[in-house]
């Protein structure tokens, strides 16, 4: 009798120690499978929609909220220092069940204008970057340099081409 109740003793405890291994494999592997690969921008929200034609692109323009604040009271001119602006591009493709649409195909990448007044002076208070996964990776002097020539016809605007759409 005793020796019957110690092993089911260990068998019971060997199912539980089953039961907690398999539920910690379980736990942890959709959590890796689903790990966001778009970085934090992904829960900001909308300042602005485009669509390249020459490069065939489709964009979202998002904005943390310190941009978005700034876009609603109209406060853009200059940016405030802490906006983020975050550029999402996918390769366009004709919607499957209805060829009119263009809708966004492959994920193309995330590009980031940050404003910071005291860090960036010389690209007129916007560092550039890009997201790598869930990481914003600041561009070195010269990459910043060349984005920033492409946005002087903005220097009206603060350098930022989208105008926020919801205000
Ligand atoms: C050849 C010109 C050109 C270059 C180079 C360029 N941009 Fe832009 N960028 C644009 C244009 C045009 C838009 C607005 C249209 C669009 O959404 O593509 C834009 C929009 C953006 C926006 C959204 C805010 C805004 O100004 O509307 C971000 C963020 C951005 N670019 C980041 C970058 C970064 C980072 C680089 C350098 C790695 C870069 N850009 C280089 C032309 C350029």
């Amino acid at each position: 009798m005793k020796i019957l109740q110690k092993n089911r003793m260990e068998w019971t405890i060997a199912a539980m120690a089953l039961i907690i291994v398999n539920a910690t494999v379980h736990a942890e592997a959709p959590a890796a499978a689903e790990k966001p690969v778009y970085g934090e921008y992904k829960d900001w929200r909308v300042l602005g929609v485009s669509h390249r034609l020459d490069k065939k692109f489709v964009r979202a323009i998002v904005g943390n909220d310190v941009a978005i604040g700034a876009a609603r009271s109209g406060k853009t001119m200059p940016w405030p220092d802490g906006a983020i602006i975050a550029k999402l591009s996918w390769k366009e493709k004709t919607h499957p069940n209805w060829p009119q649409a263009i809708v966004p195909g492959g994920f193309v990448g995330a590009e980031a204008m940050v404003k910071d007044s005291k860090k960036f002076p010389e690209t007129g208070g916007w560092g550039f970057g890009h997201w790598e996964g869930n990481t914003l990776v600041m561009n070195d002097k010269e990459k910043s340099a060349a984005c920033f020539a492409c946005h002087t016809p903005m220097k009206d605007h603060d350098y930022v081409y989208t105008a926020p759409v919801l205000q």
